[in-house]
């Protein structure tokens, strides 16, 4: 299942968004246009749908309360909301729409509550609330539907999807120096400091094959890299990654993950998670790190590893600032969202008629763009050389 289309209202830095998407679509835009606010939709309705340790309530509470997600821009209509339409992988017609706005209350305890919450499936509306029970309780439209196992049964499947979505900006030195840092992990682990976990929760043979595709991988991008093993550690019962170092010694030498560099960590997590599973996946730059070369062929790993898997291909948006990511001339140009600031709020519009000539006559998404979102201000930086 794939999300195929995003509507918002005042969430963050957008007032007014209608945009498609693609199972891949590349989010573009300067810094502070909104790329990671956008994600942060699909991470929200993931921690809405969570019945346990989730929920509306506490969704908004984690983002610094209602004040902080709606727009700052908007006047008098402070409903903030989000509509999402999905469809099976290659289908046109909708299978599921999602709505949900809310609000806080003009008076008394200034609860959020929702002001409507719908669920269609293949375009029948089975959901539609505020409902007689709303009115007559009213405390009860502090909770959606979604994450209430009694109230979602008509559509678990919905629930389950973005419950299970992923989102990704794995940060190295948190992996690597877990133990010293304290081993703190925020909610949903975002930078990856639950990996080797992740890993060592996985079945052993499931494990084992996905560990030896990356490691033939990475030992093509990689110097002297060989052979990527998971381990516990005899005496911590820690897991661990462990790869073999070719040198000039005939068995080589054996590394851990804390001597891994960032990028061949950054990598190895991003292939990971192009194998698990196949539900929604955000990933933030994941040209961090990587050589040009390497961040090139990103959007030929994720068509190389869709092709490979027995199950369906999982729906990739990435937030990205690099030129050689887009420079690949595979990337289809219709999966390309433009974040561009306005006066109020950033606007969010697909490839304009020029573009589309521009590529047409052989320029890539990086030349007819990217370029594009370059701010002139940015010039401006030069005087503090
Ligand atoms: N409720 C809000 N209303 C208006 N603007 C907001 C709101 N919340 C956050 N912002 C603005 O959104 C911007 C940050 O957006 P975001 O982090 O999504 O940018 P980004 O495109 O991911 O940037 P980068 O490329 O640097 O990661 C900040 O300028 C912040 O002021
Ligand atoms: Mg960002």
């Amino acid at each position: 299942m794939i999300i195929t289309q995003i509507k918002l209202k005042n969430w963050k830095n957008f007032l007014d968004v209608d945009v498609p998407l693609h199972e891949r679509t590349y989010l573009l835009g300067a810094n502070a246009s909104g790329k990671s606010n956008l994600l942060d939709v699909f991470r929200f309705l993931r921690d809405v749908s969570k019945s346990q340790g989730g929920g509306l309530q506490k969704a908004i509470h984690d983002r610094g309360g209602i004040k902080m997600v709606r727009c700052l821009h908007a006047r008098k209509d402070t409903e903030v909301k989000i509509e999402v339409s999905l469809a099976e992988n290659g289908e046109e017609s909708q299978t599921w729409r999602y709505v949900l706005a809310f609000k806080s209350e003009p008076k008394g305890e200034h609860r959020v509550l929702i002001s409507s919450e719908e669920v269609y499936s293949r375009g029948k509306r089975i959901l539609h609330r505020p409902d007689e029970n709303d009115k007559n309780d009213p405390a009860r439209l502090t909770q959606t539907a979604m994450e209430q196992i009694q109230a979602n049964s008509n559509f678990r499947d919905l629930v389950k999807y973005f419950e299970e979505t992923t989102y990704l900006h794995l940060v190295p030195q948190l992996l690597k120096f877990n133990d010293q840092i304290g081993g703190q992990f925020l909610e949903g682990d975002p930078f990856g400091q639950g990996f080797l976990e992740r890993v060592a929760r996985t079945p052993k043979t499931t494990r084992d094959s996905r560990l030896e595709k990356i490691g033939s991988a990475l030992s093509l991008v990689v110097p002297h890299f060989h052979e990527l093993h998971f381990i516990k550690d005899d005496y911590t019962g820690r897991p661990h990654l462990e790869a073999k170092y070719a040198h000039h010694r005939p068995n080589g030498a054996l590394q851990r993950e804390d001597q891994f560099s960032d990028g061949t960590l950054r990598l190895i997590a991003l292939l990971w998670v192009l194998y698990e599973g196949d539900s929604l996946l955000l990933l933030e730059e994941p040209e961090l790190s990587l050589n040009n070369s390497i961040v090139q062929q990103i959007p030929i790993l994720f068509q190389h590893i869709s092709r490979n898997r027995r199950k369906r291909t999982r729906q990739i948006l990435t937030s990205t600032h690099s030129e050689a990511l887009l420079s690949n001339t595979g990337i289809d140009p219709k999966g390309v969202l433009l974040l561009e600031s306005a006066q109020e709020g950033t606007r969010i519009r697909t490839i304009n008629e020029r573009e589309a000539v521009l590529l047409k006559d052989g320029f890539s998404i990086s030349e007819a763009v990217l370029s594009q979102t370059a701010l002139d201000t940015a010039k401006q930086l030069s005087i503090y050389n």
